[in-house]
């Protein structure tokens, strides 16, 4: 070996020990850290599982801390902080909500280890269904219903009273943030209300507009005792904030 080798081999050598040679490279790896999925029509929740190794034959890996980028996202993995040991694999699984969302939906949780940072990529195709939705509802506004909306618009509903059958029957177009703009606000209704008020938009709704009608003897889900109890709750909980207001 001549000099010029040698002089070679220890650069190597002092570049291995100060890194960021192979060895100083983060051992953390994941399987597919971007992952997409296309929703089907009435699905609630998609579930991605991102498994990692820590790669590393000497090092642990701490886990610190797995953030997701909203509140419709969770992530499960062991507790926190979480040590991977030289050759341990394991998963974290993350479980985004999508109620309500439409369109390419990207959404970020950010792992923090001692190996550094990693984001893992989280992206839902959700069929653009709202567009046909209202078209279906201003075709016929008791088309909810029916067959496929059924399952977010009266399956929640069945054997529920008072709050939860309010929740679930006129809290998912009222109460959501992202209701269209005809939606209006039931705890911001500037006229007289009361309970024969309520339960006559209850049981009627309004032709000709996107609100359905929800007795039996009109076509819609909720029995007798159903709509007793939401008029009971609204009145209670929605009193009449007009300032021309009668009731007493
Ligand atoms: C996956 C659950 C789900 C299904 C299935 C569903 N809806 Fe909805 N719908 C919602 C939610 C949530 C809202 C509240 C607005 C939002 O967040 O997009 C809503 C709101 C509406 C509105 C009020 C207007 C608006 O967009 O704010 C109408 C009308 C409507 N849906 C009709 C329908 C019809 C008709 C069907 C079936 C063809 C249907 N929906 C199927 C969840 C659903
Ligand atoms: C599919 C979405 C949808 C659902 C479900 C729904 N609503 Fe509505 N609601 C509407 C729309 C749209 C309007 C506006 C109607 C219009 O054009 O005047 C409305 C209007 C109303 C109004 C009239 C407010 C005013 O301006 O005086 C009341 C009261 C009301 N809804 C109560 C309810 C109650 C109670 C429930 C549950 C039993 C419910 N809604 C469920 C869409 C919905």
């Amino acid at each position: 070996m001549n000099m010029r080798h040698l002089r070679i081999m220890i650069l190597i050598a002092v570049g291995w020990l100060l890194g960021p040679g192979p060895v100083g490279a983060a051992p953390l790896t994941w399987q597919a850290i971007y992952q997409k999925h296309d929703a089907n029509p009435g699905e609630t929740n998609v579930v991605f599982t991102f498994h990692l190794t820590n790669s590393s034959a000497l090092e642990d890996v701490l886990i610190t801390a797995v953030r997701p980028s909203c509140g419709c996202t969770t992530a499960k993995m062991p507790p926190l902080p979480w040590r991977l040991a030289p050759g341990a694999a394991g998963e974290i699984e993350t479980t985004v909500d999508i109620r309500g969302k439409r369109g390419l939906v990207n959404k970020v949780v950010t792992v923090e280890s001692s190996a550094g940072t990693n984001l893992l990529t989280l992206v839902i195709n959700i069929p653009e269904g709202r567009a046909r939705n209202m078209d279906l509802a201003l075709a016929d506004r008791q088309a909810v219903f029916r067959g496929e909306c059924a399952t977010c618009h009266v399956q929640p509903t069945v054997g529920q009273t008072g709050v939860a059958l309010y929740q679930a029957a006129c809290g998912i177009c009222h109460e959501s943030d992202h209701r269209a703009t005809m939606v209006p606000n039931l705890a911001a209704l500037n006229k007289p209300t009361g309970r024969d008020y309520w339960d006559g938009w209850v049981r009627k709704g309004k032709v000709g507009s996107l609100m359905p009608a929800f007795a039996q003897s009109e076509g819609g889900p909720l029995d007798e005792n159903q709509i007793k109890s939401l008029a009971d709750y609204l009145a209670g909980h929605f009193p009449s904030t007009a300032s021309a207001s009668a009731t007493p």
